[in-house]
């Protein structure tokens, strides 16, 4: 097995509830100066917003607030507490639309986005359409009012605005890996090579690569370690319903190990439960924080349904990785069904 910590994670990233308590840097505000910013780009019909990286190389003014408040995120992200939740965007005055640019320019001042779905979306839409996410295994969670458990996604910060918030429920909830690691340290360091050697995963219908399978071949591991650097990504519901696509079953430590990974991210001391309310906008680092929802019940009305908006970014310098979890870790879900990603065009 690879090499791997010893004793507990003891910088920022491995908080505890405690701690947000003490530490407010998780919460920040955009400045009139900065809504001033936003409201300049997302009105410029000059602007390109499926250019991604003409968004890149976009000159703010020089008095610009929010390429600089977009660094004091990144940088919470990448090497603070590993979330932030930045409130203040205009939903009330915006479409839809102004919102996608909003958040699409606020992506932008932090790093590429990658696709989301077969359907290569990039400001992908997470709200109710139906779906039956507990009993399909091919369902995804975006699109359906259901619990979802503790995960990361396929990248390194999710971005997540919510432009309307559910009638009742839909809860985020937010918890650091890097604490579920040194609890398991203490617990049963018995199980921790089940982690590094990893799971197969259900692939799910649309990532399926023809003539592979339905499952994922190689174990992808829950934890990495490299350069120093500890690193996790998880999915319990692709890892459990891997031995329905094919995968070999469970072994008894498997299961002990995820049973153990699934109870230590909801306890209470170490799971932060927030509302995301209209105009708040999460950003998560997957490496270091794994993210989950209430299940919510929307209004009637299809224009007041909960609606978030969701960018999949990679930043230009991430915890490293071992090359052979890149693909997994920031592969985004590669687009099949187009010949190229796009930006939703809601309006
Ligand atoms: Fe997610």
């Amino acid at each position: 097995m690879t090499d791997y910590p010893k004793s507990p994670i003891t910088d920022k990233s491995a908080w505890t509830v405690y701690d947000l308590q003490e530490n407010n840097s998780w919460q920040k505000s955009l400045s009139a100066r900065a809504i001033e910013d936003l409201d300049r780009i997302v009105g410029d019909p000059t602007i390109n917003f499926d250019d991604w990286s003409a968004l890149r190389d976009y000159e703010w003014d020089s008095d610009a607030a929010l390429p600089d408040l977009c660094k004091k995120v990144l940088a919470e992200v990448e090497d603070g507490l590993g979330f932030v939740i930045l409130s203040g965007l205009p939903v009330d005055r915006y479409s839809v639309g102004e919102c996608e640019r909003a958040l699409t320019a606020l992506g932008s001042c932090m790093g590429d986005a990658t696709s989301q779905n077969a359907n290569g979306d990039i400001v992908g839409h997470v709200t109710d359409l139906n779906s039956d996410f507990a009993g399909d295994p091919d369902a995804r969670g975006y699109t359906s009012s259901q619990e979802l458990m503790p995960h990361a996604d396929a990248c390194d910060v999710l971005a997540l605005f919510c432009v309307r918030q559910a009638k009742q429920g839909g809860e985020s909830m937010l918890v650091s890996s890097m604490s579920i690691y040194n609890e398991i340290l203490s617990q049963r360091p018995d199980l921790l090579p089940i982690a590094f050697r990893g799971f197969h995963h259900d692939l799910r219908q649309e990532s399926v690569v023809e003539n592979e399978g339905r499952y994922s071949r190689e174990k992808w591991p829950v934890f990495v370690y490299e350069q120093g650097w500890l690193s996790a990504g998880y999915n319990a519901k692709t890892i459990r319903n891997a031995p329905l696509k094919g995968a070999p079953a469970l072994g008894e430590d498997e299961i002990a190990f995820l049973d153990l990974f699934e109870e230590t991210s909801k306890r209470d001391d170490l799971e932060l439960e927030t509302t995301l309310r209209p105009g708040d906008i999460l950003f998560a680092n997957n490496r270091t924080v794994l993210h989950s929802r209430h299940a919510y019940t929307d209004y009637d009305d299809a224009d007041r349904k909960r609606l978030m908006l969701r960018l999949w970014l990679n930043v230009d310098e991430p915890r490293p990785l071992p090359e052979s979890v890149l693909g997994i870790a920031r592969g985004g879900v590669p687009a099949t069904k187009t010949s190229s990603t796009k930006i939703h065009a809601a309006e």
